[in-house]
């Protein structure tokens, strides 16, 4: 039998958002921590930049400017790194996991990059690498497609995995607020940082959905392979239009895998009203993921935030804590086993939705609809909305269609003297 801890004791880098949220569950709960774990789990030191800035807690003695407190400290069996960024962050959780600490971190831009990286060095000294905040907060979905759906063969994991953004949609569908005064709302709110670029131009999204393409798939996906679009694009009209047709607009992160490839993408797209997707409003997050045996399931919640997001670090910290009580580790590292080929974007097959601008006269339509023909691209529906300056504005959907045909086909638009302006392009999500 293992000998058992009196204490597990964990070093912290960072007391931001995420830190001040865990130091408050872990003394919150101690009591129960402690009897989930067999043991009390301490927060012995916590690494800051700043040691003068007010805090939250009090952590008295245990904040620290000094790296090597915690890496050079036999005691410290658990670094939780909550830093963010990517330099030093990276560095410091290799330097923790080389010194042989198991790590918990919530940092998806390392793990989107340099995940093989940070595996290797945990393999290399059989400790534990656990990361269930870096993807959708408090939402369960790291775990889940890790280990309780670790039967299945995912076929898609499709997600809102950006609250910033969901806010913004939503408030544009329900109040029909303009983009750039829901984008200001949101700063205002402390939702949107000062520069939102990362959240709207979807590398957020893109980040997290790599980490949850790479473990459902096992192949390793990285940030730059993922085909990225936000939603700057995106405005009142076509989220108007999207609902007269059933839909409503989210900015999705999907995955999926086909004799293609694998196919990993960040864009927004309409979306059925039926869909369970639909419903999920405001700054909450959910993950679709369809599984060969267990069929559809989906997982709901805060994707960030001080607690939400605590809870999820916390959770690690515990199963860490009890790795350790019984002599256990790197039991789950990389589960990336395969080197699969990605899908080029060009052979990703959608219905798309595509807004026009285009002159008002006798076989104007005709001739559209012949460059789409031209190119493979079958329509669905047609619809001639409202006149713009004596110009026709058209809605078009079009059946599914490869990303290579709807390129060619916009460009042979683009060169139609008729065709005064491709005002939207949005793929369709299609009911089943
Ligand atoms: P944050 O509020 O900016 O806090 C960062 C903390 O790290 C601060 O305490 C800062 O020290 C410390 N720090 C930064 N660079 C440092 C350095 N070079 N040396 C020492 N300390 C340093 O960040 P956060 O929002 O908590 O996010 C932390 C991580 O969690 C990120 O990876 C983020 O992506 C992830 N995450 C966040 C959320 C969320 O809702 N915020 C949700 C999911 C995942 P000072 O306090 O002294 O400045
Ligand atoms: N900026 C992210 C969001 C939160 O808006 O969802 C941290 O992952």
């Amino acid at each position: 039998m293992n000998q058992l801890k009196k204490t597990i004791n964990v070093g912290m880098l960072g007391l931001g958002t995420v830190g001040t949220g865990v130091a408050k569950v872990l003394t919150a709960n101690a009591h129960s921590i402690a009897q989930k774990v067999g043991a009390p789990v301490i927060l012995k030191k916590v690494l800051v930049r700043n040691p003068d800035k007010p805090r939250q807690v009090d952590l008295g003695d245990a904040v620290t400017t000094d790296l090597e407190a915690i890496l050079g400290d036999p005691d410290i069996d658990i670094v939780v790194e909550v830093m963010g960024g990517e330099q030093p962050a990276k560095d410091y959780v290799i330097r923790a996991l080389t010194a042989g600490k198991h790590v918990v971190t919530a940092n998806k831009d390392v793990l989107a990059k340099y995940g093989r990286d940070l595996f290797s060095a945990a393999a290399e000294k059989s400790v534990d690498l656990l990361f269930e905040a870096s993807v959708g907060g408090g939402i369960p979905i790291i775990r889940p497609l890790k280990q309780c759906l670790a039967g299945n063969k995912i076929r898609e994991v499709m997600g809102i995995v950006n609250g910033t953004t969901n806010y913004m949609l939503t408030r544009m569908t329900n109040d029909k607020m303009d983009y750039a005064a829901v984008l200001a709302e949101a700063q205002q709110k402390g939702y949107a940082e000062a520069d939102p670029t990362a959240d709207v131009g979807g590398f957020d999204a893109a980040r997290k959905i790599a980490i949850l393409a790479s473990i459902a798939f096992g192949t390793r996906v990285t940030l730059d392979d993922v085909s990225v679009e936000g939603i700057t694009g995106i405005t009142t009209q076509d989220i108007e239009y999207a609902g007269e047709l059933g839909y409503v607009i989210k900015l999705l992160a999907i995955a999926s895998e086909s004799d293609r490839g694998v196919d990993v993408r960040v864009h927004p797209a309409f979306i059925p009203k039926s869909h369970p997707l639909a419903a999920v409003q405001d700054v909450f997050n959910a993950i679709f993921v369809k599984g060969d045996a267990v069929g559809e399931t989906m997982f709901y919640g805060r994707g960030a935030g001080e607690m939400p997001t605590a809870s999820a670090v916390v959770a690690d910290i515990i199963d860490v804590a009890r790795d350790i009580q019984h002599g256990v580790a790197s039991r789950i590292l990389c589960t990336c086993f395969d080197n699969k080929p990605l899908c080029p974007i060009d052979k990703t097959e959608s219905p798309y939705y595509i807004r026009l601008l285009v002159e008002d006269k006798p076989g104007v339509l005709a001739a559209i609809a012949g460059a789409f023909g031209a190119q493979q691209v079958s329509l669905n529906s047609v619809i001639q909305k409202r006149k713009v300056d004596n110009l026709a504005e058209i809605v078009l959907i079009t059946y599914r269609v490869s990303g290579a045909n709807m390129r060619l086909a916009l460009g042979t638009l683009g060169g139609m003297p008729t065709v005064n302006k491709i005002s939207s392009v949005i793929r369709v999500v299609a009911a089943e």
